[in-house]
C-alpha cells in the first residue's frame, strides 16, 4: 500500500475521538482505502493540557506550517474562523485533500475555500459538519443528485435538543442540562453558538446550499436560539399537547410573478405536536426531513453531536478522500456544483 500522511488539527472532543479511532483501526482504514493512513502529527495549542483521550506526546504539535506542509489529509477539528480558515487555504494549496467539520468555516467562507479548492482539484469534505453521526451531506450532493428538493427541516443541533428535551422531561432547569451537555462534548467552545440559533444556522445554510445547488451564507439565514425559552413556556406547550424544539427549515419558494424560485432559511424555536415523530426525538439526537420531488419524504435521524458520533463522519470522509486522493482526484468540485443556478435568497421572518 502507498502512505498518506494524515495531519490532524486540533485535539479536543471530536480531533481526540478521531486520533484514537485512527490508530485503533488503522489497519482496517487502511485496507479499506487502498492506501497506509499513517497519523503524521496533532495540531494542538497547548501540549500539556490533559485530554480524555491518552495521545502520543511525540504526536503533539504546534506547529502547524509543519504539520500541513508535506500532509496529503488534513483533518481541520479546531473550530472557528481563524486559524482554521488560513490553515485550510494552506492544505488546499499545498494539495492535500481537507476533511473538515467546522460549519461556522463553510457557511461564512465556504465560496472562498471550495474555489481554492477546485483550482487546485483537491476535494473539501465536510460530512461531520451537519448533524455529526447522521449520513445527510453526501445523500442530498450524491445521491438525491438526480431529484428535485423541495423543502428540509427538522433538528440539527444536539445540544440545544439536549436541553429542551432535559427540560421537558425532567424539569431541569436550563443551566444544569448545559452543563450536563458540555460535560457530553456536545457544546461548541463558544456555548452562545448553540444556544443563539447559530450553529443550527450555519447548518441550514449548508444544507440548503446543496439542497438547492446555490450559495446560501449564515448571513442569509434568519435565526432565533432558544435562550428565551422558558420552563414556564415549556410548560404551557406540554399543556397544549406540545413540544419545543428548535427548527432548520429549507424551503424552495415561488418568489415573483414569473414564477422564479427563490429560497427561504430560517432557525427558531418552535411548537411541535407531541404526535408528531420530531417531538420523539431525544437527548443529543438529530433528526432531518427531505422532501424530493420524485423520491418523496425522507427521515435521517442519529446521533447529531458527541466526540465519537462525529469521529464516525470525520473518518468516512477520510476513508474516501484516500480512495479519492489515490484515484488521482477526480470529481466534481464543490463549486462547480453550487454555482449551476444561482437563486436570490428571500429573508422571511415567520415564528411560531
Ligand atoms: P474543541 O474545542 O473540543 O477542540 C478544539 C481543538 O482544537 C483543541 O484540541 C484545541 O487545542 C485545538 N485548537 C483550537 N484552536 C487552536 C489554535 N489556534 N491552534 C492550535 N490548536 C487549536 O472542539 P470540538 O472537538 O468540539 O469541535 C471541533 C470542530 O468540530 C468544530 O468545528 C465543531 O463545530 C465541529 N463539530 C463538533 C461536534 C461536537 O459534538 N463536539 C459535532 C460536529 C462538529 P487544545 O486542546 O490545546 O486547547
Ligand atoms: N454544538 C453542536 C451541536 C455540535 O450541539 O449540535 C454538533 O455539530
Amino acid at each position: 500500500h502507498r502512505t498518506l500522511r494524515v495531519a490532524l488539527l486540533g485535539a479536543g472532543s471530536v480531533g481526540s475521538q478521531v486520533a484514537r479511532l485512527l490508530r485503533e483501526h488503522g489497519d482496517d482504514l487502511s485496507e479499506r482505502s487502498g492506501a497506509r493512513l499513517e497519523l503524521a502529527g496533532i495540531l494542538v495549542r497547548d501540549i500539556d493540557a490533559p485530554r480524555d483521550v491518552e495521545l502520543p506526546r511525540e504526536l503533539l504539535t504546534t506547529d502547524a506550517e509543519q504539520l500541513i506542509l508535506g500532509a496529503d489529509i488534513v483533518i481541520e477539528l479546531m473550530g472557528g474562523i481563524e486559524p482554521a480558515r488560513s490553515y485550510v487555504l494552506q492544505a488546499i494549496r499545498g494539495g492535500a485533500d481537507v476533511v473538515t467539520g467546522n460549519k461556522a468555516l463553510l457557511a461564512t467562507h465556504g465560496a472562498e475555500i471550495f474555489e481554492a479548492a477546485d483550482q487546485v482539484g483537491a476535494s473539501v469534505s465536510y460530512e461531520a459538519a451537519v448533524a455529526a453521526a447522521i449520513p445527510i451531506i453526501r445523500p442530498l450532493r450524491d445521491s438525491l443528485a438526480g431529484d428535485r428538493i423541495e423543502r428540509i427541516f427538522g433538528i440539527v443541533n444536539g445540544s440545544t435538543n439536549f436541553i429542551l428535551d432535559k427540560m421537558d422531561r425532567e424539569g431541569l432547569d436550563a443551566a444544569e442540562a448545559q452543563r450536563i451537555a458540555t460535560e457530553l462534548g456536545y457544546l461548541e467552545a463558544d456555548p452562545t453558538l448553540d444556544l443563539e440559533g447559530y450553529d443550527a444556522a450555519q447548518k441550514a445554510a449548508i444544507l440548503a446550499s446543496l439542497a438547492f445547488h446555490t450559495r446560501v451564507s449564515l448571513d442569509d439565514v434568519h435565526r432565533e436560539g432558544i435562550e428565551s425559552v422558558t420552563a414556564d413556556m415549556i410548560e404551557d406547550a406540554r399543556r397544549a399537547g406540545s413540544v419545543i424544539k428548535l427548527l432548520a427549515i429549507c424551503e424552495r419558494i415561488a418568489a415573483d410573478d414569473d414564477g422564479d424560485d427563490a429560497v427561504s432559511v430560517r432557525v427558531y424555536p418552535a411548537l411541535i405536536s407531541r404526535e408528531h415523530p420530531l417531538a420523539a426525538v431525544h437527548g443529543g439526537n438529530n433528526a432531518v426531513f427531505v422532501e424530493a420531488e420524485a423520491a418523496g419524504p425522507l427521515m435521517f435521524y442519529g446521533a447529531g453531536a458527541g466526540g465519537a458520533q462525529t469521529a464516525s463522519a470525520v473518518l468516512g470522509d477520510v476513508v474516501s478522500a484516500a480512495r479519492r486522493h489515490l484515484a488521482g482526484g477526480v470529481g466534481v468540485g464543490e463549486s462547480a456544483r453550487q454555482n449551476r443556478s444561482v437563486a436570490p435568497i428571500a429573508r422571511i421572518t415567520t415564528r411560531y
